[in-house]
């Protein structure tokens, strides 16, 4: 009985040893990019952080189950306002190239962040640290007047020695100087292992310290094999992110609770509206302004890191960039019967099960990697298996 209770006291007291050894240190640049991603001030009414649409508990994705199961947009710090697209996860979008043009094979474009690449990068030479300038000052997001309003808000915060600690005693003085980073610091917290932690249990098995179970090793053979995953979501090699960076069409159908479609202020086409995506971005740019077309309707390849990520198993997440999907079996689903299933609109049709609703944007869809994969409903369902592996902060067996 005894020797039971210092095994049992062993263990907890292991665990927490483990416990203390798994958190990481952050140097005093990251820790300032947590504070800035975490501070709620930093909106207008305050109130929003960037974590209620980046929360790590759902993946660094939107934390309202119910939003996610509808709209899936968030709600900006002004009530009523909307965007128009979900929350990507903002965990692993650091190593994100530079958006370029990449020549030979057609050519095509890489790198950005957003779901359209247009936080580029040429500006702060990191796409993460362009993106982090856009929430702020967002009208439909934190909607901040201007960057000298954060910038007072950052100098007059708690952390504003942390701030002058990182930047230099003059930090606060020139306000583009200090916008600047702002950003820089939330791409350093961003780019901290406490965010891209690598910690999934697939990690722990490309390493040889856990196993996966047979249907999960199915999932991987499929992912990589017959259902073409890999051939955007790359899986090989520690560290793998998943994600090529590339854009893409997938036909994703549109969303019709997205609440865009009622914004009149901001959205004139009403519920006519269709995202172009990364040809929208495009026809805003002088250098590419040709390339618009055959770039409708494509959308940066998503990682795949912590897509499974929820805080409760009942807890509902949206996939894709306007959040139609909701759950892994029904995108998984849809990449196998996209092109086999009729539209819907018959009668005793039954969306996701015996057909599919029209594209978003049928131009540049992609039917060559997608749309009839032939895969059963067992082998949809190990992939589904597989991708639950990729959750972080899983803990291996002793
Ligand atoms: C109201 C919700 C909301 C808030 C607040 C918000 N975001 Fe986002 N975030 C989004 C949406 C929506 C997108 C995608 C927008 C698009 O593609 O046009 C996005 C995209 C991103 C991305 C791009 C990821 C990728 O792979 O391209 C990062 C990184 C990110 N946000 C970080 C942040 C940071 C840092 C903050 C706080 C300064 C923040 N977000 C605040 C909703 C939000
Ligand atoms: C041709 C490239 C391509 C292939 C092949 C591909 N994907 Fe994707 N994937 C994308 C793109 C692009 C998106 C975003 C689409 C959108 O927003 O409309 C995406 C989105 C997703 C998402 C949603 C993630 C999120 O955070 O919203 C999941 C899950 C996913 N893919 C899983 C898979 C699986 C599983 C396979 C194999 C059955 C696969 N993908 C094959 C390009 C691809």
């Amino acid at each position: 009985m005894l020797s039971k209770r210092i095994l049992i006291c062993a263990i907890v007291l292991l665990l927490a040893v483990v416990g203390t050894a798994a958190a990481v240190e952050l140097t005093p640049k990251e820790m300032l990019g947590k504070n800035l991603f975490f501070d709620e001030n930093l909106s207008e009414p305050k109130g929003q952080d960037c974590a209620v649409c980046h929360g790590s508990e759902a993946g660094w994705t939107g934390t309202d189950s119910n939003i996610n199961a509808h709209g899936s947009v968030y709600e900006g710090a002004v009530q009523g306002r909307f965007g128009n697209r979900k929350p990507p996860s903002s965990a692993y979008a650091t190593s994100s190239p530079i958006f370029h043009f990449e020549k030979g094979k057609g050519g095509f474009f890489i790198g950005g962040n957003f779901w359209d690449g247009r936080a580029t990068g040429e500006k702060l030479g990191n796409p993460a640290a362009d993106q982090a300038q856009g929430p702020f000052l967002n009208p439909l997001e934190q909607n901040n007047p201007d960057a000298s309003a954060v910038v007072q808000k950052v100098c007059s915060s708690n952390y504003v020695d942390l701030f002058k600690q990182v930047w230099g005693d003059n930090a606060c003085d020139n306000v583009s100087e200090a916008y600047d980073n702002i950003a820089l610091s939330i791409a350093a917290y961003e780019a901290s292992s406490e965010v891209n932690q690598f910690s999934s249990k697939y990690d722990y098995f490309l390493t040889g310290r856990a196993e996966l179970t047979k249907q999960e090793k199915e999932g991987l053979l499929l992912f990589k094999g017959k259902a073409k995953c890999d051939k955007c979501h790359p899986s090989d090699g520690e560290r793998s992110l998943f994600t090529d960076f590339t854009y893409d069409n997938l036909g994703t159908p549109r969303n019709p609770e997205n609440p865009f479609y009622n914004m009149a202020e901001f959205n004139p086409l009403g519920a006519a509206f269709v995202d172009t995506g990364l040809g929208g971005f495009l026809s805003t740019q002088s250098d590419f302004l040709q390339l618009q077309k055959e770039n409708y309707g494509k959308f940066k390849v998503p990682t795949l890191r912590n897509v499974d990520k929820r805080p409760t198993p009942d807890f509902i997440k949206a996939y894709s960039h306007n959040g139609y999907f909701k759950s892994l079996k029904e995108i998984v689903h849809f990449y196998n019967t996209r092109d086999v299933l009729p539209v819907c609109g018959f009668e005793g049709s039954r969306e996701g099960v015996n057909c599919w609703p029209l594209p978003e944007l049928a131009l540049n869809m992609n039917t060559k990697e997608l749309g009839n994969l032939g895969l059963t409903d067992e082998e949809e369902d190990d992939i589904v298996a597989f991708l639950k592996t990729l959750s972080d902060g899983f803990i291996p067996p002793e």
